[in-house]
């Protein structure tokens, strides 16, 4: 069982230089990418700093005890009304199964309602490494949508899930 508090729990979704670092440490930190795509995590914090809101990347960040402990990073699907991509969602290894990731997805959910988005999409693996992170996601009320055979590589299939949300949950909660 996991030990520890995330609390003092502070979110926010301005992004800071310091972010670079603190993506890596966590991206790095769950042992679940491959150096490329710690890569590619780190490129959208610094695509987000250069450009601000035209990036088309949100991000909300956990600062727990003051310190970076997790993050998602989400979007606009480019030619879609109102459907978002949930591009990262990440934990710290050492904050994971205390309720962070919940937290994270569920305050990126509402922002993006308040926003007008109406639909968000997620995709994973079908690896068994991804099976904690495909229970995680129907737990927190996403549907599987689509299969697509063999996309990342033979026998890898991308999975993806989909979560309607109700235009009214704004981010008053
Ligand atoms: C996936 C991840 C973001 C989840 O964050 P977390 O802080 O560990 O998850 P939480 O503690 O908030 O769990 C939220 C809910 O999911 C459930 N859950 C977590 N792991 C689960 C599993 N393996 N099977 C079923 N449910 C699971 C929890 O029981 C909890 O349910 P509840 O709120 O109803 O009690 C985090 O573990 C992580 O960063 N994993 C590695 C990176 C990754 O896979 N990222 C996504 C791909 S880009």
């Amino acid at each position: 069982m996991p030990e520890g508090s995330i609390y003092p729990l502070q979110i926010r979704t301005e992004v800071r230089r310091s972010d670079i670092d603190a993506v890596r440490r966590i991206v790095e930190s769950t042992g679940f990418f491959h150096p490329y795509e710690t890569a590619i995590a780190v490129e959208l914090v610094e695509e987000r700093l250069n450009r601000g809101p035209a990036s088309g990347y949100e991000f909300v960040f956990a600062d727990s005890n003051g310190e970076p402990a997790g993050y998602t990073c989400y979007g606009l699907i480019g030619c879609t009304k109102a459907s978002y991509d949930l591009y990262w969602i990440a934990v710290a290894q050492d904050r994971q199964g205390l309720g962070l990731g919940r937290i994270l997805i569920e305050e990126s959910e509402r922002r993006i309602a308040a926003a007008g988005g109406l639909r968000v999409y997620i995709e994973t693996s079908n690896r068994p490494l991804y099976v904690p992170t495909r229970g995680f996601y129907l737990r927190c009320g996403y549907e599987q949508e689509a299969v697509l055979k063999d996309f990342y590589a033979p026998g890898d299939d991308k999975v993806i899930y989909g979560k309607a949300l109700n235009p009214r949950f704004d981010s008053e909660g």
